[in-house]
């Protein structure tokens, strides 16, 4: 499968960041690589930084609304996204669940608005420390992909993010052995549910991925590419991260 490398600012990025749009993409052109390179931004940025990639690079957005347009101040339409550049959007980040309140039924929806307005979807998974700890990993994230995950829905669901909470911006990583359980248990799942679309989604692995640690994250089995944070906010090391990856031969 060729792998998907996904950056994922969250709330930074300012004007002047977008020079390190311009260098990533920059990068990627130099060394065309064998992976699908996409950096998911504040609604802000998405405009010009869409322009400034000029298709090297795919861009994308964090969140979106359910509803196309409405009385719903402060929100965002998948359409609007759309509109803007995007061509993914990031739904069920953990901090979305915790901060917002994102249910598991809410992400469906969202999942079901960015299919209505042409957008690829990535669904964000994860346990907490306590959620591992109690031995339920496993059953928490299968029943956030059970229940976030529409069946009709599956042709727009670009990948599924596997990200246990305690490693997000923690420095914290799972162990080479609990990464591979878990995105074979995500792949039997995804399987089960969608059959051989299923085999299809790209399972990322994200939390606290850095130049150092992506190439042996990357190269665990069922392991199809990385959701980035921190490390994606500067060209040089999300470039390195892509790097880890062949380039296009
Ligand atoms: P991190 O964030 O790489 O900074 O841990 C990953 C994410 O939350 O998507």
């Amino acid at each position: 499968m060729r792998p998907l490398i996904a950056g994922n600012w969250k709330m930074h990025g300012l004007s002047s960041q977008l020079a390190e749009i311009e260098a990533i993409a920059a990068s990627v052109k130099l060394r065309p690589t064998h992976a699908d390179v996409l950096v998911c931004l504040p609604a802000t940025l998405i405009a010009r930084a869409s322009s400034l990639a000029a298709g090297r690079i795919a861009i994308g957005a964090q969140n979106c609304h359910s509803e196309i347009s409405g009385a719903f101040t402060g929100d965002i339409s998948a359409e609007m996204l759309r509109d803007a550049g995007a061509n993914t959007v990031i739904l069920g980040h953990s901090e979305r669940r915790q901060h917002h309140g994102e249910t598991d039924a809410v992400v469906a929806k969202k999942v079901e608005a960015a299919s209505r307005a042409g957008l690829l979807a990535i669904i964000c998974i994860g346990e907490t420390q306590l959620q591992r700890k109690d031995g339920k990993a496993l059953a928490v994230c299968g029943n956030q992909i059970a229940a976030s995950l529409p069946d009709s829905m599956s042709m727009s669901v670009n990948a599924v993010g596997y990200e246990p909470l305690w490693a997000i911006g923690s420095g914290q990583e799972p162990t080479p052995d609990e990464i591979v359980e878990m995105h074979e248990h995500i792949r039997e799942c995804l399987v089960s549910r969608l059959g051989t679309r299923g085999r299809t989604i790209r399972i990322l692995f994200g939390g606290s991925v850095n130049p150092d640690n992506a190439r042996a994250i990357l190269a665990l089995p069922e392991v199809d590419g990385a959701l980035v944070g921190g490390a994606s906010l500067k060209a040089t090391d999300f470039a390195a991260i892509i790097g880890v990856v062949p380039a296009e031969p």
